[in-house]
């Protein structure tokens, strides 16, 4: 029996700072940014929106009320949490009226755990065959004002159905992964901003993609004449150019021509968006399956997920035949093009004027945000969040 993604949509909050305004405001040469980081555009989140009603408006871009009957399992995988007890994937289960009769989990491990949520859901649909689960990876990037990390913020969503015959990708089921502890990235309970050790970071995520690279290869007898395309998690895009390049290094001028060229497709969502965390490795499948004009039915393609801390995986999938036709290209295309850019002190302002902590009601003005699902405010210590359209 196939498995794999049945249906992908993505959503990301309605403003965003071009990159080389912020590196006016921040001192350095815009080529840093551009080229040298490899980011164009940076969404920011509003208040009214938060991983909740991020995940919210990607899902409900895809799901159709027979999704809704058949999904017995939502796994929210952010590290942008709302709650430490009640999983995010619970708001979900209501706000887009799922079935009653399934499970609503939240997972955890930076950037990678989506990847976990994918893999659970091939187990999941292995035993229960005719039922579909939804996957959600949500997550708004926070590192700082004036920090080294900061042009590698973002905000947005990704939302997918894994179920059998799936209409888009059939994840085949060899893959390989690895965890080692380490402090490259990190944010404790107390802290809103990320921690990170950027340069060791850099080293940790090249190290993990070598290593099971190889072992994949290793293990599967398969070379990079077999993949159509590489793709990475992509906390800014040079990263995932850095840590091809190295690969293709030593590989015939095809292979590393059709593998650089694709990537190139694969980083465009990525680098108008920035860093989604939990789901930037599945922006950048979208990326590549809306945009690529040679892509075909049979294609497979590797994918190299990576979460700090750390845990990575290579695995990989093959595009299914009519894939085209499942896609929702012309509204993700609509959804960017409406963005409005914003300057960076209004970016600065919106950074600061964070939603109050600890407070036992207060109420957030959504008028100016055009997204259908927001976060209202809190009442007696409840998240309120609201189906604006
Ligand atoms: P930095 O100190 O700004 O970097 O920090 P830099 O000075 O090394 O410059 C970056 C690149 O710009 C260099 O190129 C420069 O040469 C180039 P590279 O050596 O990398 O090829 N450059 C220029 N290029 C063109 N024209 C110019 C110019 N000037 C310089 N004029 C760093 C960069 C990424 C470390 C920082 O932004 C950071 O700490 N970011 C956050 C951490 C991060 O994203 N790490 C990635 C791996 S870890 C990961 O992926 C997990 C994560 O997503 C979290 C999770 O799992 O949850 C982060």
């Amino acid at each position: 029996m196939k498995i794999g993604i049945d249906k992908i949509g993505f959503f990301a909050p309605h403003m965003y700072v071009e990159t080389s305004d912020l590196a006016v405001a921040r001192g350095v040469e815009p080529e840093k940014f551009t080229i040298g980081i490899g980011q164009e555009r940076m969404a920011v989140a509003p208040k009214s929106q938060d991983a909740v009603s991020l995940a919210a408006n990607a899902a409900q871009t895809i799901l159709t009320d027979e999704d809704k009957q058949a999904i017995d399992y939502i796994i929210f995988a952010t590290e942008t949490g709302v709650d430490h007890s009640k999983a995010a994937s619970t708001y979900i289960h209501d706000l887009l009226g799922i079935n009653p009769y399934a499970r609503a989990v939240e997972v955890k491990q930076a950037c990678y755990s989506a990847t976990a949520g994918l893999q659970t859901a091939r187990g999941h649909i292995a035993l229960n065959p005719d039922s579909k689960v939804l996957v959600l990876g949500s997550d708004i990037s926070r590192y700082g004002l004036n920090t080294a990390g900061e042009i590698t913020q973002g905000a947005g969503a990704v939302a997918f159905v894994v179920a059998k015959d799936p209409r888009v990708m059939a994840i085949e089921p060899t893959s390989v992964y690895k965890t080692e502890e380490a402090m490259d990235f990190w944010r404790p309970l107390y802290s809103e901003t990320a921690f990170v050790q950027g340069k060791f970071s850099v080293d940790q995520y090249i190290n993990f993609f070598d290593d099971l690279l190889q072992r994949y290869q290793e293990k599967t007898g398969l070379h990079l004449s077999d993949f159509h395309a590489l793709l990475f998690h992509l906390p800014y895009t040079k990263m995932g150019l850095k840590a091809l390049r190295a690969a293709v290094e030593d590989a015939n001028e095809a292979d590393r021509e059709r593998l650089l060229n694709n990537f190139n497709i694969s980083k465009h969502y990525n680098a108008i968006v920035g860093n989604i965390y939990t789901g930037s490795l599945y922006l950048s499948l979208l990326s590549l399956i809306e945009n690529s004009q040679t892509l075909q039915a049979g294609d497979r393609i590797g994918l190299f997920s990576y979460g700090s801390g750390s845990v990575g995986e290579f695995f990989t999938g093959v595009m299914v035949t009519g894939f085209q036709d499942h896609l929702n290209t012309a509204t993700h295309e609509t959804m960017l093009k409406n963005r409005q850019a914003i300057s960076v002190a209004d970016y600065e302002a919106i950074f600061n004027d964070k939603a109050p902590v600890g407070q036992v009601s207060f109420e957030i003005d959504t008028t100016t945000d055009p997204a259908p699902f927001v976060f209202t405010g809190v009442k007696d210590h409840m998240r309120q969040y609201k189906h604006q359209a």
